[in-house]
């Protein structure tokens, strides 16, 4: 049940910090190392290209997912959207090895694409949270998301367990194959939860933030650059799914190329600012709009904050910074939903699992 919560919604955003270290301790051995099943492992380094498949928030997270295999273990990773897989299916490699992200493990275009992919003998692990479920069961391998039973309609804490699951198999893969001798998963999933709780505990903040910023508006933008711009495309299906807010998320640099024309006065733009190579260039596109009257909210991190920002983020490793950033993005997509009057844990015309092509 809820508990105490008002919304399932609250609730499971809540969980994030106690989800990332249930995943920690549930792929430790008992040596107190991370590990999966070592034929997944070994499947996944004979093949030459990572194929992810997914829909909505569970594809936004495989775009985090592609930055840990390809920056970590060096494999060449595709993100694909399940529904445009099966009927444009892209020039596969030799050797594929597929992975399906389904928070229910029931999504029918992800079942269709795996139906195909099945008929060609090729490799497939599924991470779901619900055991069981007819993508796990269908695919060679399952991996599951521990992230206890997600109610809410929108997806939050699948979300960051499916990135913390793909950061440990993508670490267990490079050290497989002698890459990314120091880097730390266990350490580094456990400085994320204590991240996420500092977050939790500014709700009231991102609730006045909503009220100020969103609560009003017709539209909204998210910009980001690099492993921000992916948190963004999330951050924006998050606020519009359930504010109905029209929100448009996308690649700090495109403003320029044409979604700059539609910022008028006040319009809200938020941008985040987690990377730094990019993060100066995402100011710079921060201040741009500034100056065509929106309303400008900076998300950033420590070591790469100004005085300007609405909000700055604990550091932590930088190719977990989504598991973070998108806590101050569900926070505020919920409270501008609450203050609007909506339906929060069940948005209007959407459902939980989507069992239909
Ligand atoms: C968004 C949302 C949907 C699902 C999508 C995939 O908050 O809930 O976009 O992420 O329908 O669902 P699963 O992960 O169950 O395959």
């Amino acid at each position: 049940g809820k508990g105490t919560y008002p919304h399932y919604m609250a609730k499971e955003i809540d969980e994030q910090p106690a989800v990332m270290r249930k995943i920690v301790q549930h792929y430790q051995n008992e040596q107190g190392k991370l590990e999966i099943d070592p034929e997944i492992l070994d499947t996944l380094l004979q093949s030459d290209r990572i194929y992810i498949v997914a829909c909505g928030t569970s594809y936004n997270a495989g775009w985090v997912g592609k930055q840990l295999f390809e920056k970590l273990a060096h494999i060449p990773t595709e993100v694909h959207l399940a529904s445009e897989f099966g009927y444009n299916m892209p020039l596969l490699t030799e050797k594929p090895f597929f992975i399906f992200l389904s928070q229910s493990g029931e999504t029918a275009d992800s079942r269709q694409v795996l139906v195909q992919i099945n008929e060609m003998n090729y490799p497939s692990l599924t991470l779901t949270n619900v055991p069981g479920s007819t993508l796990s069961r269908e695919a060679r391998y399952t991996l599951l998301l521990q992230a206890g039973p997600e109610i809410a309609v929108a997806s939050t804490k699948a979300y960051t367990a499916q990135i913390a699951v793909m950061a440990i198999i993508a670490e267990l893969a490079a050290k497989a194959d002698g890459l990314a001798a120091d880097t730390d998963m266990m350490h580094e999933l456990g400085i994320v939860a204590s991240a996420i709780e500092s977050v939790i505990d500014d709700r009231d903040f991102f609730e006045q933030l909503s009220l100020d910023h969103l609560s009003t508006s017709r539209n909204a933008f998210y910009i980001g650059r690099g492993i921000d711009y992916y948190l963004v495309m999330e951050a924006c299906l998050k606020l519009k799914e359930v504010s109905y807010v029209q929100t448009e998320g996308f690649a700090a640099g495109e403003l320029k190329h044409g979604t700059i024309a539609l910022i008028e006065e006040n319009t809200p733009v938020i941008s985040v600012i987690t990377e730094e190579k990019t993060g100066g260039h995402t100011r710079g596109n921060a201040h741009e709009v500034v100056s065509r009257g929106a309303d400008s909210l900076i998300i950033s991190m420590e070591g790469l904050d100004q005085p300007e920002d609405a909000y700055v983020l604990p550091k932590v490793h930088p190719l977990l910074t989504p598991l973070v950033s998108v806590v101050p993005t569900q926070l505020l997509a919920y409270y501008t939903s609450l203050h609007r009057g909506n339906d929060v844990d069940k948005p209007r015309n959407l459902a939980k699992s989507v069992t239909v092509e």
